[in-house]
C-alpha cells in the first residue's frame, strides 16, 4: 500500500504533539487508515531547539515555501500560525503543487479561507482544519459531516479558553482583570500578541468558521460584531454573581432577517447553566439543528494533547481518501452573509 507523506511545518506545542502521535501510534493509525503514515520533512524557525522528539529521521527545510513544495510531500501540515507571511505563502504553494493542506491556523483561515478555499478547488486540493476550531473538540465535523442534513439554526460557544480562564478565575478568586492577566500570562495561556485573545479576535476568528459551514456563506470574520474582556471589572463579575449570573465571552451566530448575525462579546449567562459552569482554559460550543435539536460539545480548547488530536483526525481522513470541500459545500456556491436570509424561522 502507498503511505501518506506529510510535509510539517511548525514545531511548537502542536507541531511537537503531531510529530510524537504519529511515532507513537504509527501502527494503529496504518491499521485504521488501511496505510503507513510518515513524515517526510519537517521545517521550523529554529533546527537546534531541543523539542524532546527525535526529528532526525526526517528531511530539514529552513524555508516552509520550500517544504510547501516538496516533491516527496502529498500532505501540507501548516501549524505556524499566522494570518500574513510564511504560513500564507507556504499553504499557497503547496496548493499550487497540488498537496492537500491539513492546518490549525484559525487567523489565515478567517481572513483568507475563501480565497484559499478557491484555489483548493482548483488544484483539485482539500483544506482540512479541525485544529482551527476549539482545540480538541471535533466541532468542524460535527457541522460538516455529523450534521450534514440538518437546516442549522444556531452555533454558539465559548471558543477561547484563555479568556474563560480569565473571567472564572476573577470569580474563584477575587483577583482584579490585571492580575490574573498577569498569571495567565506567566503560565503561556495566552497567544503571543495577547490582544487577540483578550480582544476577542481569537474567539471571533473561530466563530466566524464555523457560521460559513453551518450557514453556508463566504467566511466573513469583518462581519463579526466584537467586543473584549479587557474592560471586565471583578465588580462586574460580584455584580452578575449576585445575580445568579456569569459573565462568558459567547460568540452566538444565527441567520436573521437581516442575513448573517455574528456576534462574540462578553454576556450573562445563567450561572447554573452548563456554559455558566463551564471552568478554566476548557470550550464549548452548542449547535443547533433543525432535524437534530441540540447538541453541546465540551472539551479542552487549546494544548498540545488535544490540538495534535484534531490535526490527527484530519489526517486520518485524507489518508482514507475523504475529500470534503473547505467549508462544507463549493466555494463558489457560498453565498454571502448579508444575503443569508432565514430559511427555517
Ligand atoms: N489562545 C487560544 C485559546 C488557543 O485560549 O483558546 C487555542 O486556539
Amino acid at each position: 500500500t502507498t503511505p501518506l507523506r506529510l510535509g510539517i511545518a511548525g514545531l511548537g506545542t502542536v507541531g511537537v504533539g503531531v510529530v510524537k502521535i504519529l511515532r507513537q501510534k504509527a501502527n494503529l493509525l496504518a491499521d485504521r487508515a488501511g496505510r503507513p503514515i510518515v513524515i517526510t520533512a519537517v521545517s521550523a524557525r529554529s533546527r537546534d531547539k531541543d523539542r524532546g522528539v527525535v526529528l532526525s529521521d526526517y528531511a530539514w527545510e529552513d524555508d516552509p515555501v520550500a517544504l510547501a513544495k516538496r516533491d516527496d510531500i502529498d500532505v501540507f501540515v501548516e501549524l505556524m500560525g499566522g494570518s500574513e507571511g510564511a504560513a500564507k505563502d507556504a499553504m499557497e504553494a503547496a496548493l499550487a503543487a497540488g498537496k492537500d493542506v491539513v492546518t490549525a491556523n484559525k487567523a489565515l483561515l478567517a481572513i483568507h479561507g475563501h480565497a484559499l478555499a478557491l484555489a483548493a478547488e482548483k488544484a483539485d486540493c482539500v483544506i482540512r482544519f479541525e485544529a482551527a476550531v476549539a482545540g480538541g473538540i471535533p466541532v468542524v465535523k460535527a457541522l460538516t459531516e455529523g450534521l450534514a442534513g440538518n437546516e442549522i439554526s444556531r452555533v454558539m460557544g465559548v471558543m477561547n479558553g484563555s479568556c474563560n480562564y480569565i473571567l472564572t478565575r476573577m470569580q474563584s478568586a477575587g483577583l482584579t482583570y490585571d492580575q490574573v492577566f498577569e498569571e495567565a500570562s506567566q503560565l503561556g495561556y495566552l497567544e503571543a500578541d495577547p490582544n487577540l485573545d483578550v480582544g476577542g479576535v481569537d474567539a471571533g476568528h473561530k466563530l466566524a468558521i464555523l457560521s460559513s459551514i453551518a450557514f453556508g456563506t463566504k467566511i466573513d470574520f469583518a462581519g463579526v460584531e466584537l467586543e473584549g474582556i479587557q474592560r471586565i471589572t471583578i465588580e462586574d463579575i460580584h455584580h452578575a454573581a449576585d445575580m445568579g449570573y456569569r459573565i462568558k465571552l459567547l460568540g452566538v451566530a444565527q441567520r436573521t432577517g437581516r442575513g448573517l448575525e455574528q456576534r462574540m462579546s462578553p454576556c450573562l449567562v445563567p450561572a447554573d447553566s452548563p456554559l455558566g459552569q463551564l471552568e478554566g482554559g476548557t470550550n464549548m460550543v452548542v449547535l443547533e439543528g433543525d432535524d437534530v435539536g441540540q447538541i453541546v460539545l465540551r472539551g479542552a480548547g487549546a494544548g498540545e494533547g488535544p490540538t495534535a488530536s484534531a490535526v490527527l483526525s484530519d489526517i486520518m481522513d485524507i489518508a482514507r481518501g475523504t475529500r470534503l470541500a473547505t467549508f462544507g459545500k463549493p466555494a463558489e456556491a457560498l453565498e454571502t452573509a448579508r444575503s443569508a436570509v432565514s430559511g427555517t424561522s
